[in-house]
């Protein structure tokens, strides 16, 4: 049954998307002819155009339901040096819906703005490779929805089809980092050297080990993951230092964090609103200010996705609370869609700010995984294949060093806008040649002594 679910779901994103999507892949008859049959109106898109959108897999949930992406890009499938990597995953407890739909509503209006000459869609996708992931729970989003009624159980859904909630059940990366703070080490890339251990940890759902590769595999700069049950626009650290319930948990980019919940929660009118009342009646949200929350201040939250990416790659993710309501009835969708538009699309372009730009040698050769730090945050980004990266940054001046074993470090003074990021390129000199230099560097003075006193 999974596949023809899947399949049904690939169905109906590309009779959604028809025209945007580069469709090479398996649809089955049945689908093609719904999509040929279906309300939208063919026209003939240039090649250039249907190829701004593809699908992938990133493997398989427990019951075989394939994890769909969408990839909006103008060069779908590969990284272009120096374009950051965006991504945006809902339904990961499989019982929150909205997050599901309006990623597919998004991932439509992203195609057919582009197509209609939208200049600040077409900018978007040509600087950015954005990632859809509608569902990364579809076992559970399954169980949920066979619920006769229009009214869901709390909780059927929310785990995945072997009972465990994939928002608790990535490694524990918040502890390590907080034994680091206090008997020294890192800060970042908490997962090094450590993809087999993952691969082997048998307490690790299948969703949760593809979405590590995927995390691992591509540089992302820039995430946020879907969420229901409240309205809030939740930032790292989600688990608190000292393991009680309630307690801020700044992470060292806090100011960094908040200003990109702010840029989703700012056009959300009702998560903006001071006067929302709570949810439910008895509802703890004192720790809301303007539709944003620190995790650990809401409530502890450990093996969550969200500061896995922060504590495991280069990736920054925030957690979106959408509605009180779960899994509401259909005729609240584009209520939902309205109110979350403008953020989605704004969120998506938070991912050009602070610095960017490229670390090679003196020969020009890309220098990958080089570190960059910036001086008073105690989070280093590293350098993708190409010898790009990315560092979200407030505005500010900052000091910022690219390190690499074998080479010299270079450290940049650098004043940071609010937008657009401020390209910063360095050069490494490798420590052999500045030897090398030394060395010519004797030998002339030794020339020059032996010439003078006329050895
Ligand atoms: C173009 O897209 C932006 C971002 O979603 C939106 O605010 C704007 O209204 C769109 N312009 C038109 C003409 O639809
Ligand atoms: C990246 O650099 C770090 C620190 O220099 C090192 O420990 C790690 O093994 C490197 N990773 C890769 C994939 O080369
Ligand atoms: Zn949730």
């Amino acid at each position: 049954g999974g596949h023809i679910q899947s399949r049904l779901v690939q169905c109906l994103i590309v009779k959604g998307l028809a025209g945007c999507v580069h469709v090479a892949w398996s649809l089955t008859p049945s689908c093609v002819k719904s999509v040929r049959s279906g309300t939208i109106s063919f026209e003939y898109h240039r090649y250039e155009e249907m190829r701004k959108a593809r699908i992938y897999t990133i493997g398989e949930s427990f019951e075989g339901r394939e994890l769909l992406v969408l990839e909006m890009s103008n060069n779908p499938g590969t990284h272009e040096p120096g374009e950051p990597e965006f991504k945006y995953i809902a339904n990961m407890h499989g019982n929150e819906a909205v997050g599901r739909e309006l990623l597919i509503y998004l991932a439509q209006y992203l195609c057919n703005q582009y197509q209609q000459g939208n200049d600040t869609i077409i900018d978007l996708i040509h600087s950015t490779r954005i990632h859809i992931m509608p569902s990364m729970n579809p076992d559970g989003f399954e169980k949920a929805a066979s619920q006769p009624g229009e009214i869901k159980d709390w909780f059927v859904g929310r785990s995945n089809a072997q009972g465990v909630d994939l928002n608790r059940n990535f490694p524990d990366l918040d502890r390590i980092v907080y034994i680091n703070e206090r008997e020294g080490g890192a800060n970042n890339h908490l997962l090094q050297n450590m993809k087999k251990a993952v691969d082997e940890n048998s307490k690790l759902a299948p969703e949760t080990k593809a979405v590590i590769h995927w995390i691992m595999d591509i540089p992302f700069v820039l995430s946020a993951n879907l969420h229901g049950g409240d309205v809030v626009a939740n930032y790292p650290y989600d688990e608190t230092r000292t393991g009680s319930a309630h307690e801020y948990s700044a992470s060292p980019d806090d100011v960094m964090f908040k200003s990109l919940a702010r840029a989703y929660s700012m056009y959300n009118p009702v998560m903006s609103d001071p006067n929302r009342p709570t949810c439910r009646k008895n509802d703890d949200d004192s720790s809301f200010k303007e539709g944003i929350t620190n995790g650990g201040a809401w409530y502890s939250v450990p093996g969550g996705m969200q500061d896995f990416n922060y504590l495991s790659s280069n990736c920054f993710e925030i957690t979106l609370e959408l509605s009180c309501d779960k899994f509401p009835s259909e005729d609240t969708l584009k209520n939902y869609w309205d109110q979350n538009r403008n953020s989605l699309v704004n969120y998506i372009e938070q991912v050009h700010r602070g610095v960017k730009g490229f670390v090679r040698d003196l020969q020009g050769n890309p220098i990958s995984n080089a570190s960059i730090s910036v001086e008073g945050l105690n989070h280093d980004i590293t350098t993708a294949k190409d010898g790009d990266y990315w560092r979200l940054l407030a505005p500010g001046n900052y000091k910022v060093a690219a390190t690499a074993p074998g080479y010299l470090t270079v450290i940049k003074k650098v004043a940071v806008p609010h937008s657009p990021a401020t390209r910063v390129d360095f050069e490494l000199e490798s420590m052999m040649e500045r030897k090398e230099e030394e060395r010519e560097e004797l030998m002339d003075w030794w020339k020059m002594m032996s010439q003078t006193l006329n050895f």
